[in-house]
C-alpha cells in the first residue's frame, strides 16, 4: 500500500529513535542483517518484559480461571499435520518476471485493474501459488522426511495438545483458560514495516475453553477485556475493531474480531480474538487417538470443549505502544529559547526505566552521595537509572526520549543548604507535563510504586 510522506517520515523517526536509544536493532547487523529478524536492546528488552508481565498479570495472576504453560518450540510433526498447518498454512505468492522479486499476491496495489510489482513497477507477474510459511527443520542426525518437523508458527497448538494434562493437574472446571507467551516463526514472503511483520516474533495467547453455548458470549467478553488491556498499556486512541465477515472467517470459526491499530503505515491488526468452536481439540483427538474430552460431574456429560482465543503479538504491541507514545513538541530551554523535545509518552507501567535519579551537580560530594543512596534504595523495586553527567535539562531530555516517566533530582534543599522545610525532600519531575513537585524521600518509593503498578 502506498504511504504518504508524513507517515513515512514519522515511521523513519520512530525507527531512528528505536536504534539511537537502544530499543530495537537489526538482527546480525554487522553482517548486513537478516530480513525479518530483530534484536531488542536494553530499553526494548525492558519494554517487552513489562508488556509480557502485564499481560500475564491480567490473564493469570488476577484470575481464578486461567493457568499458564510454557510449551516447546519444536513439536512432533503430527501436531502440524493434525492442526492443518502443513497442508494449508500458506500465503499466495507471485514472482515478478522482470525483477525476480517474490511478492505476496494479496498485498499488491493495482493500477488500471492490474497488479503491479512494488519493486520495479512492472506488471509481468506469475500466477499466484501457495507458499507454506512454516520453517522446516530436522530433529536428530538424519536429514530426511522421517526427521522433519517445523518451528512452531503459533504457540496455540502446544496448549491444545497439552489440554488433557493441564485439565487433570489443575482440576479446573469449564470455563477455564490456558495462557502462554512464547516465540513463533513464520517464513513471511515480505517481512515489512519494521517489526510489524517479522519472521521471528513472540505471541501472547490464551485458549479459553468453554461449553458450546458459552462461545459467542465469551467472544464478546474477551474482545472487551482485550481492548481494556490495550488502553491500560497506554494505547488510548487509534484502536479499531474489525468484525471479520462470516464468509472470510476460517471454516471452523463462529466469529472472529481483529483488534487493529492506526500505525503510521496504516490501520493494521494487533490481535485476533476468535471463537474456534471445538475444531482444534477434535482434530488432535482424531489424529492422536487420545481422548481430549471433558467430563462434567454434575450433568455426567462427556464432550469436547469449545474455545475462544485472544491471540496477540508482543512485538506488534511493543511497536504500537512506541508509535502511540512518540511525540515532538516545542518547549523553552533553561534560557527561555524554544527547542524541539522528543518524548515517548509511555505508560509508566510499561516504560523501560521508571525513574531517573540525578544529583544536581556531579562535583558536589553530598549531592552525589544522597542521590546514590536513593538509587540503591529504589533499584530492588523498579528499573531506575542514575545519571550525573551534563546539565540537568539535558539529562531530563535524554530520559524523555527513553520514555522515563519520572525524574528525581537531589538538590541543595535536599541536603539542608536552603529552606530547612525542604530538608530530605527531592524534586520529582513528571515527564509529560514537565511539572515538578517536592516529595519527602521517605515517601518516594510508595509514590512511584503506586504510579507504575
Ligand atoms: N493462534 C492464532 C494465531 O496465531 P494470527 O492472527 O496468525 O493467529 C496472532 O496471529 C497474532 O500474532 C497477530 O495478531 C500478530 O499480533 C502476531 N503475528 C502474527 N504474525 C506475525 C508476524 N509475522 N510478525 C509479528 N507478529 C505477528
Amino acid at each position: 500500500m502506498a504511504q504518504n510522506r508524513s507517515a513515512t517520515d514519522q515511521m523513519e523517526k520512530i525507527v531512528s529513535l528505536c536504534k539511537r536509544r537502544g530499543f530495537i536493532f537489526q538482527s546480525s547487523e554487522i553482517y548486513g542483517g537478516l530480513n525479518g529478524c530483530w534484536d531488542y536492546g536494553p530499553l526494548g528488552t525492558e519494554l517487552k518484559r513489562n508488556l509480557k508481565d502485564f499481560w500475564w498479570r491480567r490473564m493469570v495472576y488476577e484470575r481464578d480461571d486461567v493457568v499458564g504453560m510454557d510449551g516447546s518450540i519444536l513439536m512432533n510433526r503430527q501436531v502440524w499435520i493434525a492442526s492443518g498447518h502443513e497442508a494449508t498454512f500458506s500465503d499466495p505468492m507471485v514472482d515478478c518476471r522482470i525483477c525476480k522479486a517474490r511478492l505476496r499476491a494479496d498485498q499488491l496495489d493495482e493500477k488500471n485493474g492490474r497488479k503491479q510489482c512494488p519493486v520495479c513497477g512492472g506488471f509481468d507477474l506469475t500466477e499466484p501459488r501457495a507458499f507454506n510459511l512454516m520453517f522446516k527443520t530436522y530433529v536428530g542426525a538424519t536429514e530426511d522426511e522421517s526427521a522433519l518437523t517445523y518451528l512452531r508458527p503459533e504457540t496455540a497448538q502446544a496448549i491444545f495438545v497439552q489440554f488433557k494434562n493441564i485439565l487433570d493437574v489443575s482440576r479446573k472446571r469449564l470455563p477455564f483458560g490456558i495462557a502462554q507467551i512464547g516465540k513463533a516463526f513464520r517464513n513471511e514472503i515480505n517481512p515489512r514495516n519494521f517489526t510489524f511483520r517479522s519472521r521471528e516474533f513472540e505471541q501472547m495467547e490464551l485458549e479459553y475453553f468453554c461449553w458450546p453455548d458459552q462461545g459467542l458470549e465469551l467472544l464478546e467478553y474477551w474482545l472487551k477485556e482485550r481492548l481494556k488491556f490495550y488502553s491500560d498499556v497506554g494505547i488510548t486512541s487509534g484502536l479499531h475493531v474489525h468484525k471479520i465477515p462470516p464468509e472470510e472467517c476460517a471454516h471452523y470459526s463462529k466469529g472472529t474480531y481483529d483488534i487493529e491499530f492506526e500505525f503510521p503505515f496504516g490501520i493494521q491488526e494487533l490481535e485476533g480474538v476468535a471463537y474456534r468452536t471445538d475444531y482444534d481439540l477434535t482434530q488432535h483427538q482424531s489424529a492422536s487417538g487420545k481422548s481430549l474430552e471433558y467430563f462434567d460431574e454434575e450433568s455426567k456429560k462427556r464432550f469436547i470443549p469449545h474455545v475462544v482465543e485472544p491471540s496477540a503479538g508482543v512485538d506488534r504491541t511493543a511497536l504500537a505502544v512506541i508509535c502511540a507514545a512518540y511525540d515532538e513538541e516545542k518547549v523553552p530551554d533553561e534560557k527561555g529559547n524554544f527547542e524541539m523535545r522528543t518524548v515517548l509518552r509511555l505508560h509508566p507501567r510499561i516504560a523501560p526505566i521508571k525513574c531517573g535519579i540525578f544529583p544536581l551537580l556531579k562535583n558536589n560530594k553530598l549531592l552525589v552521595a544522597r542521590a546514590r543512596e536513593i538509587y540503591e534504595q529504589l533499584r530492588p523495586y523498579m528499573m531506575v537509572f542514575y545519571d550525573e553527567s551534563g546539565a540537568i535539562g539535558r539529562r531530563y531530555r535524554r530520559q524523555d526520549e527513553a520514555g522515563t516517566p519520572f525524574g528525581v533530582t537531589v538538590d541543595f534543599d535536599t541536603i539542608g543548604e536552603n529552606d530547612p522545610a525542604n530538608v530530605e525532600t527531592v524534586t520529582v519531575r513528571e515527564r509529560d507535563s514537565m511539572k515538578q513537585q517536592r516529595i519527602a524521600i521517605s515517601e518516594l518509593k510508595p509514590y512511584l510504586m503506586e504510579k507504575i503498578r
